[in-house]
């Protein structure tokens, strides 16, 4: 089967770049979120971004039109179900992934395929909450999804070869470079970047050097391109505790301890970029 048609439920940071980049690549999109306001965030947030692109002379005006003309908001996740393939991109929670994905398999076409966008949860646990949990498989894209080539494509202990190909076609179809991996918490990517993020907060809370410092030095002194709590930021701190936690519980090892501050960041709404501060203040609208 081909994909033509591609619905994203959760439009938030991760949901809106996926969605953009979807429409762009020729597929037909629809986003729908937790609420009809909500959704229409997410579709402004992507008009946004395509205008600027078109001010940087990335995109035209008429490829812009052409994407936004083949990108609808969803009423409701029934309409969003109707599509070839359905990405979830909604918090980073199990119980809100299985509550949606139990909602959403008996509404969709017996030939349609889901894939998670999961940071670090068990592919394998959302699929036992699907009729077909050999069509499920997680395509886990980076952020910014504009600028980032990579998707790990995660098959789940049922995801069928047919499943994971169709992912790695999507993937190429969006410009993107799958790689493939086998399901364990935090995958590839995460399992080395976020222990990362979360011993920086270590070095932070512990008052060796300020945000700036600290991120100086990795850039400076390790190559990095952004330094790692810049990088907090532009992830959601909520989502680096919450990988952090799934590795910690997931595999029982001390080394992967959250770092008491995320925990109390979290807890204050002090996210990153989409609340507005995080180890950094930032100025004007959710980016
Ligand atoms: P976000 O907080 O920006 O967006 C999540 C969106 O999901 C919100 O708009 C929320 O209203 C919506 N939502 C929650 N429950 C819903 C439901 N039942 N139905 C419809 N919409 C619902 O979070 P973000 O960062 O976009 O993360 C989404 C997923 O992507 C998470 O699983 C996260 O781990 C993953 N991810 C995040 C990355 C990042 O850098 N932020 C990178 C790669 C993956």
């Amino acid at each position: 089967m081909e994909v033509k048609r591609i619905a994203v439920i959760g439009a938030g940071t991760m949901g809106s770049g996926i969605a953009q980049v979807a429409a762009e690549s020729g597929f037909d999109v629809s986003i729908v979120d937790a609420t009809p306001e909500l959704s229409e965030r997410g579709y402004r947030t992507i008009e946004k971004n395509l205008k600027k692109a078109v001010e940087k002379g990335k995109t035209t005006p008429d490829a812009v039109a052409a994407t936004m003309q083949r990108l609808q908001v969803a009423p409701n996740i029934a309409e969003a179900a109707k599509a070839d393939l359905v990405i979830e991109a909604v918090y980073e929670s199990l119980p809100v992934k299985k509550k949606l994905l139990s909602e959403l398999t008996p509404l969709a076409r017996s030939e349609a395929f889901f894939a998670t966008n999961t940071s670090a949860l068990s592919v394998s646990e959302m699929a036992a909450c699907m009729m077909k949990p050999e069509r499920f498989v997680g395509m886990h894209f980076f952020n910014p999804v504009q600028v980032m080539k990579l998707v790990e494509v995660i098959r789940g202990a049922k995801t069928s070869d047919d499943t994971v190909k169709i992912a790695v076609d999507v993937a190429n179809k969006m410009g993107k470079t799958p790689i493939q991996v086998k399901e364990h918490p935090g995958f590839v990517v995460n399992r080395l970047l976020v222990p990362l993020i979360n011993e920086a907060a270590f070095v932070y809370a512990e008052g060796l050097a300020n945000a700036h410092d600290i991120d100086a030095g990795m850039k400076l002194g390790a190559n990095h391109p952004i330094g790692p709590l810049a990088l907090a930021d532009l992830i959601g701190i909520d989502v680096c505790l919450a990988v952090m936690e799934t590795l910690h519980t997931e595999l029982g090892d001390p080394k992967y301890r959250p770092c008491p501050l995320l925990r109390k960041m979290v807890r204050a709404g002090l996210l990153g970029r989409k609340t507005g501060q995080g180890f950094y203040t930032y100025g004007g609208e959710r980016p």
